[in-house]
């Protein structure tokens, strides 16, 4: 029998199946920001798996300080907040949950580009305060999207998923991609790969979808923008100069570079459509998430191999 803890409560039924003998221990949902570590290792205590999320600090003083743990199911498919290689040395398993949230993450994406190319937002708000008094010819211009080019940077999973939107929006997409992307996607979303200089010159909307890692860090300084991938590829205080600057006619962001502080430059910024890190929030997605993380852990404590574990999927 294993004890499990999982860090925060999850939706209903992501944690079926999860049964006795194993006992299941489900934190309250945390008051401030996010764990501290020190509130994470006292959560974990002597548990032998944890169940995390993206706010949770799964740093190397955490997984040496947790005696009997052996196992991390990130309920996520980022690990940004896991120190793999800390985990490793400790020989604790790191599962995560890709796949299952890709087409609910796709949907985000394009919410947030039909919001911010629409101006949704503004448009709700304007009706609420009372501004709505006549049919107007000038009033928040959008920018149509049929002919114009969505530039996809990082063609895996979810770029896949956004690009195969985009034809019923009659957009052309180029991409760009670290490594030459699967022909059967190509042809699927009639996309063209190109190199990045490219892809940031002649699109009309970028859309993020790469991991943050050295190589994507800042990879971005000015284009119109929609990240559902990670905060820190974008530097946030650039975007705001050239949002500012008018260089970038809007932004739609899901993620930011110190969750969950955003830049005061974006809050005031009336082009911008911000969200709380909610690309994957469907009742679906988050399920599956759930039963992911369950899939693994029970795998893991019968002695069977373990599915989805980080170092196969990077
Ligand atoms: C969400 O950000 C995830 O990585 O699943």
């Amino acid at each position: 029998m294993a004890q499990i803890v999982v860090t925060r409560p999850l939706v209903d039924g992501a944690l079926k199946g999860l049964t006795p003998p194993h006992s299941v221990e489900i934190g309250p949902q945390p008051t401030g920001s996010e764990l501290s570590e020190e509130a994470l290792i006292e959560r974990i205590g002597t548990a032998s798996a944890v169940v995390t999320t993206v706010a949770d600090p799964v740093t190397e003083r955490v997984l040496s300080s947790c005696p009997n743990l052996e196992m991390v199911a990130q309920y996520a498919v980022g690990l940004d907040n896991v120190d793999l290689d800390a985990a490793s040395r400790e020989g604790i398993t790191v599962t995560h949950t890709p796949g299952v949230l890709t087409e609910a993450t796709a949907d985000f994406t394009w919410a947030l580009l039909l919001a911010v190319a629409r101006r949704v937002v503004d448009a709700d708000a304007f009706v609420r305060s009372g501004k709505f008094e006549r049919w107007e010819t000038r009033t928040l211009l959008g920018m149509e999207l049929h002919g114009k080019t969505l530039g996809v940077v990082g063609m895996g999973r979810i770029g896949s998923a956004v690009a195969r939107r985009a034809l019923g929006f009659g957009m052309n997409v180029i991409f760009y991609n670290r490594t030459p992307a699967n022909p059967t996607i190509i042809r699927e979303t009639s996309s063209r790969q190109v190199d990045l200089d490219t892809l940031l010159r002649t699109s009309d909307v970028v859309s993020l979808h790469c991991p943050h890692n050295d190589d994507s860090h800042h990879l971005l300084r000015d284009a119109l923008l929609i990240n559902t991938a990670r905060g820190p590829v974008i530097h946030e205080r650039d975007l705001v100069d050239a949002l500012r600057a008018g260089r970038i006619a809007g932004a739609g962001l899901d993620v930011f570079e110190d969750e969950p502080d955003v830049h005061p430059g974006l809050l005031e910024h009336e082009r911008v459509v911000l969200a709380p890190h909610l690309a994957s929030a469907t009742v679906e997605a988050r399920t599956r998430m759930g039963q992911m993380c369950v899939e693994s852990l029970l795998a893991h404590f019968s002695g069977e191999n373990v599915p989805h574990t980080a170092r196969s999927q990077q």
